[in-house]
């Protein structure tokens, strides 16, 4: 990544964006308020939370939005940081992972792992991880909760190294822990950074230190952390290997940071590693060609849709992030799907403390588009060049349902909700070929209690979620007559997906080996590109 990219021009090159992963509890909400505290952004630490809790409720958050709390559903946040303009992208906080998480994180060039100090990884940081590591994306990690009782710095160092397969590198040393936490030796920097507890909100003191022998370092930290710190400190420089800017680039080496956002504590820090070691808005992999941030023609993708964000007016906002150029509000682009202009004369930026129209955004922002549905996952907008963005994989779900209308009459708007929520990415629907109703696909459980009240909420209408004689859907291809006489012998497995994609709906992974055998031509998929 780092070798031979031209020099970016200065407005593409202090853009960062990126994404925050965790395991809920960790501190990601916390964290993210200190970092829009730091931007300017907020004028008090609490008002995130206050729209987290919020969001729980439907309503409320609607009411929020009138009141113009803090930026929309808080998808992406974009804030000043120095001279650096830091897009921060919300990963869906449930704990169920979804496609959204995925494409989430393929619209960032970086991520930042929170992690608690007493617990180390955890699940949903891991399968998160997973999931970064699939796109090689650089990752930055701080370990959170050092004003508590924590685990020992080795231990946490060792924990992530080995669960996780990347090196580790301490860019901060903590010293002493839980009560006795001080603060952190600035390994980067050879500053001491002291934590101070009177003040929750005060940013920690910074002591400019000249090496580990420095005697000022005996003036502020007691004889016995002293001691241990020198010893952990050479330990650490002689074990771990020291921040490499080009394994971190290629996502194999990972700086960590500690310290405790709730008390301030070590927040700055991260976020001028962000700044230093973050990478700038990175080439996009794309049909014909990739597409590199510099090309002054402005292009970019649709990696969420969220519906019904305003009740009285069923619109839709894509979210976009520009892969390449500057783009300016009122701006032509092409919609490549159908080849049809679109004049983005309405666009939203995400500033942070309030939903703007976006006059202008380069490469690497993310902007909100306001439209009636023509805008779907996966779609490509350029100045006129057909390209088309990949890497924007749709999952076959791993839970299948049937979904039945309370009320018969109703039926047909559970079609219209259906193919809604299908739109946003939020469920996979199928129509089976025998038999009506639908069958919808989620990844994990949660969901379909999140698709039941949302359909209840936004369109009026109960609905059942009944089990189905399915468990998972493949996509179908392969030579159009194989894939024929294959569907008309297995009618009462196929179905279509809500782009009309033909599927097979199978019950046992004993069906899916038995098409292998039987249809050596006809191939079954998990996943497809969203075209
Ligand atoms: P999340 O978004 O990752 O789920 O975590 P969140 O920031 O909501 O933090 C989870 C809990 O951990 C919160 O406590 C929060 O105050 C606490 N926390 C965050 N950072 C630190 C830290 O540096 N030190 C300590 N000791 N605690 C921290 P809560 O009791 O669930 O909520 P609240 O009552 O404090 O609002």
């Amino acid at each position: 990544m780092l070798d031979n990219r031209p020099t970016l021009p200065p407005e593409i090159a202090r853009r960062r964006t990126f994404a925050i992963i965790s395991h809920p509890d960790a501190g990601k909400t916390t964290l993210t308020e200190k970092f829009l505290l730091y931007g300017g952004a907020i004028q008090m630490a609490g008002q995130v939370r206050a729209k987290g809790e919020a969001r729980r409720t439907r309503s409320d958050f609607m009411q929020m939005e009138k009141d113009r709390g803090i930026s929309v559903s808080a998808s992406a946040m974009s804030f000043d940081y120095g001279k650096y303009r830091f897009n921060l992208v919300d990963t869906p906080g449930h704990s169920d992972f979804s496609e959204d998480t995925y494409r989430t994180l393929t619209a960032v060039d970086a991520a930042i792992m929170v992690i608690d100090g007493a617990k180390g990884v955890e699940s949903q940081t891991r399968k998160l991880f997973e999931v970064c590591r699939l796109r090689d994306l650089p990752i930055l990690t701080f370990c959170n909760k050092m004003d508590r009782e924590s685990r020992d710095t080795f231990e946490i160092i060792d924990e992530i190294q080995e669960m996780l397969a990347i090196d580790v590198t301490p860019a901060s040393w903590p010293i002493g822990t839980g009560r006795d936490f001080l603060g952190c030796y600035d390994m980067l920097h050879n500053r001491l950074e002291l934590m101070d507890r009177a003040d929750r909100n005060k940013v920690a003191e910074s002591i400019k230190i000249n090496g580990l022998d420095d005697p000022k370092l005996a003036q502020h930290v007691p004889a016995d952390l002293l001691e241990k710190l020198l010893e952990e400190v050479e330990m650490a420089r002689e074990l771990l290997p020291p921040l490499d800017p080009q394994a971190l680039a290629e996502g194999t080496l990972t700086p960590i940071w500690f310290g405790s956002a709730i008390n301030s504590f070590g927040v700055k820090e991260l976020m001028d590693g962000i700044a230093e070691y973050g990478p700038e808005p990175q080439p996009q992999s794309a049909e014909p060609r990739q597409i590199s941030p510099e090309e002054t023609k402005v292009s970019g993708f649709v990696f969420k849709v969220q519906a019904n964000m305003d009740p009285k007016h069923r619109d839709r906002v894509a979210f976009l992030r520009l892969a390449s150029g500057h783009f300016q509000r009122g701006m032509k682009l092409t919609h490549v799907r159908t080849r049809k202009p679109m004049a983005v004369s309405s666009p939203v930026l995400f500033l942070a403390s309030d939903r703007e129209l976006a006059e202008e955004a380069w490469a690497g922002d993310i902007i909100g588009i306001p439209n009636h549905g023509q805008l779907r996952i996966g779609d490509t907008l350029t100045e006129g060049e057909a390209l088309k963005v990949t890497g924007i994989p749709s999952f076959a779900p791993e839970l299948l349902q049937n979904c039945r209308a309370g009320d018969p009459l109703k039926a047909k708007h559970l079609d219209k909700a259906l193919m809604q929520f299908a739109e946003e990415g939020a469920a996979k629907v199928f129509k089976p070929q025998i038999g009506a109703g639908f069958i919808v696909g989620v990844v994990g459980q949660l969901q379909f209690e999140v698709l039941a009240s949302r359909i209840e909420l936004e369109y009026g209408l109960p609905v059942r979620f009944e089990p189905s004689q399915f468990t998972s859907a493949r996509w179908v291809s392969g030579p159009r007559d194989a894939v024929e006489k294959f569907a008309n012998a297995n009618k009462q497995h196929m179905g279509t997906d809500n782009d009309g994609d033909l599927v097979y709906l199978t019950r046992l992974q004993w069906d899916i080996d038995r098409v292998e055998r039987d249809y050596p031509e006809v191939k079954l998929t998990a996943t497809k590109e969203m075209m």
